[in-house]
């Protein structure tokens, strides 16, 4: 209900929390999850609902700007207030279907003793005209190129197709499972079409599996068998460490954030597994004795996230994947030092740009020719490892039965024995 002086309207926190983040991922480059502090203070529903705008928005940005450019005269700065709070009531007319009055009536107060004429026209045109639908939403130009360069344009058109489908939920199990839920696309793991109410699930309780995207959980199957000693290098909030301990490996955890860290602690401690935890950082740390195995799960643009994290879009530009990659290199050779001879070390990251991937991994190769590349088995029908045997998944793999994020996986083994 809104009060006399306009401020109290149903949903307006929600809008105003949305507005924050949007420009504090879209100007400031921050991720969802820390941009949804602006929400933090609100109950769980409008928190909620503050999300779900900023995500529909990011889902469907250069559609939305076009639609606001059809409508004003000279065209509004990115970086506008008018621009951001209209992204923000588009989003919702078509990504949430909020009623036009109601989406007027929490858009205006955003821009109170600002653009606030300017806003109400645009929209109101825009309104009356009709708004499509925007089924399927153009990428951010710079990664419609750098995608259709990389992997061409039926990929590229398949990432269009995915930005707007609600990702299945996919659980990990610890054992050879007998749960009744969902389909089974690999070992121990099931994809459930409606991902609402993770907690309500039979077996959470008991520990018995975690929410892990299916092509996530690929990586720590590439880890051998026989391999005793396992060193999970970049391991919170720790969905590969429970995927090797409850394979039987004796697992270090070690990860250079204590708060991720102790999250991964809390996952272990509900889901009964066992794992050393470290706090340390590749680069300074060294190991007492060298590993069989070694997991580098690295921090990378999260492009292949972008499913569930449309904002990574945004936040990878050029000079931010050029540090990635800089980095990457050199956790991947600290990490190198620490395989035994004959041993392996699996690298992984969720990006699908191809210098984290292919090329990172050329590059090791050509600084360490002491490793060689060991072909990936097949795990999931319809994903299946490149000409060398590295692991690719990109935006059209298994899209009928769901899809996976985007991903990359090499299994390197160091010579000798
Ligand atoms: C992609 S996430 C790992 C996800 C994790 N493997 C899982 O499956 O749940 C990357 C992790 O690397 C950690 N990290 C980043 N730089 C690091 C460094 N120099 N040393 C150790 N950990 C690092 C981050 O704190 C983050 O938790």
């Amino acid at each position: 209900m809104q009060n006399l002086d306009g401020r109290n309207l149903e949903g307006l926190p929600a809008r105003e929390a949305a507005l924050k983040m949007l420009d504090a991922i879209l100007r400031r480059g921050q991720t969802m999850d820390n941009a949804a502090q602006h929400a933090k203070s609100l109950p769980p529903a409008d928190a909620a609902l503050a999300s779900a705008i900023v995500g529909e928005t990011l889902r469907r940005l250069p559609d939305i700007d076009a639609l606001i450019d059809s409508a004003t005269r000279l065209p509004l700065a990115d970086d506008a207030k008018a621009r951001m709070v209209l992204r923000l009531a588009l989003a919702q007319k078509i990504g949430l279907g909020t009623p036009d009055h109601a989406l007027v009536a929490t858009a205006l107060p955003l821009v109170d003793g600002g653009p606030r004429k300017l806003v109400h026209g645009v929209l109101g045109t825009l309104l009356r005209k009709g708004v499509p639908a925007i089924d399927l939403p153009r990428l951010p130009q710079a990664v419609y190129e750098r995608w259709t360069k990389a992997w061409g344009p039926a990929v590229a058109a398949a990432a269009r197709r995915a930005i707007v489908k609600r990702p299945a939920l996919d659980l990990s199990f610890a054992k050879d499972d007998d749960y009744p839920l969902g389909t089974a696309l690999a070992p121990r793991q099931r994809r459930l079409d409606d991902s609402s109410s993770v907690a309500k699930l039979p077996g959470y309780d008991d520990g018995g599996w975690w929410v892990q995207d299916l092509a996530a959980s690929l990586p720590a199957r590439m880890i051998p068998a026989a391999a005793k000693r396992v060193l999970d290098a970049c391991a919170a909030p720790g969905g590969k460490t429970m995927q090797l301990a409850a394979a039987s490996h004796d697992v270090t955890a070690l990860d250079r954030s204590e708060s991720r860290l102790s999250r991964l602690s809390e996952n272990l401690a509900r889901t009964g597994l066992n794992a050393k935890t470290v706090v340390g950082d590749v680069r300074e740390w060294s190991p007492d004795a060298p590993f069989d195995a070694v997991l580098l799960d690295a921090p990378c643009s999260a492009t292949g996230t972008f499913r569930r994290h449309p904002e990574v879009l945004y936040r990878a530009r050029p000079e931010i994947i050029a540090q990635m990659v800089e980095f990457q290199a050199q956790l991947l050779l600290h990490a190198a030092e620490w395989v035994r001879p004959g041993g392996s070390l699996v690298y992984a990251v969720c990006s699908l740009e191809p210098e984290e991937g292919e090329a990172q991994i050329d590059a090791f190769l050509a600084e360490r020719p002491d490793y060689r590349l060991q072909p990936a088995a097949q795990i999931v029908d319809g994903v299946t490892p490149d000409a060398r045997g590295r692991l690719r998944i990109v935006p059209g793999m298994i899209e009928d039965r769901g899809g996976l994020d985007g991903f990359f996986a090499a299994h390197l083994v160091r010579s000798g024995d």
